[in-house]
């Protein structure tokens, strides 16, 4: 079995440097670079956009992870597959019609994922799981790196691993949120097969990056 791929959040990167941190992570074992889009009104936080994703392109060739925490994301989706997007994860909750919106993704050529809140039910795969190629669970609210992992969203991963398995696909199921040396091998555990990890990959500064990441793996 693969081990568990392991996707940087680059909302914990210098900012100042996006380029070099991202050829760092990429250096370092990055599987993929994971991408935290925020609006200040879907989430009470604001990050970066398009044009910023399309600026840090040339800087690896490991697949974007694009999560966008945008409301109404609809408009958007073309601009993030065009600047570069590989994988584009949506929210239910950020548009009308979510099945459109991930047919939208699969239709550019991207890879099309799915986002469950902490409040959010496992159930709200039952109509979507076929027009998805990841499940992303969100063990904190969404908005701020650094926050501690909810216990209670491990149930939900077990949840979709199981439904996961029942497709007989190859959906990656992937969590993010509080991730961090203790937390990993209990995701894992739970079924997780890819992570995403902002503070506990950039803490320490660039030469601690490539341990960060073996630890976070090395967890399985
Ligand atoms: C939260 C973001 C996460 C966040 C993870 O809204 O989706 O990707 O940056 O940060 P850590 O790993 O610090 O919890
Ligand atoms: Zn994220």
């Amino acid at each position: 079995q693969q081990s568990v791929r392991i996707a940087p959040s680059i909302l914990s990167a210098d900012f100042a440097r996006l380029g070099e941190e991202v050829r760092a992570i990429d250096k370092a074992g990055a599987d993929w670079i994971h991408v935290d889009v925020m609006d200040g009104h879907f989430v009470p936080n604001i990050s970066i956009g398009p044009a910023v994703v399309k600026a840090i392109r040339p800087h690896t060739t490991k697949p974007f992870d694009v999560h966008l925490m945008i409301a109404p994301v609809d408009p958007y989706i073309d601009a993030f597959a065009d600047a570069g997007a590989d994988t584009i994860t949506v929210h239910p909750e950020a548009g009308p019609h979510i099945h459109r919106t991930l047919q939208r993704i699969r239709a550019l050529g991207k890879r099309s994922g799915v986002v469950l809140n902490p409040g959010t039910p496992d159930s709200m795969l039952d109509y979507l799981i076929d027009d998805v190629d990841l499940v992303l669970v969100m063990s904190v609210n969404p908005g701020f790196g650094g926050q501690r992992f909810i216990d209670g969203q491990l149930r939900k991963i077990e949840a979709i691993r199981k439904r996961i398995d029942a497709t007989g696909h190859a959906i990656d199921l992937q969590v993010d949120g509080g991730i961090d040396r203790e937390t990993a091998p209990r995701a894992i555990a739970a079924g997780a097969d890819a992570l995403v990890a902002g503070t506990a990959t950039f803490k320490g500064g660039p030469q601690a990056y490539a341990d960060n990441i073996r630890a976070l793996r090395g967890a399985t």
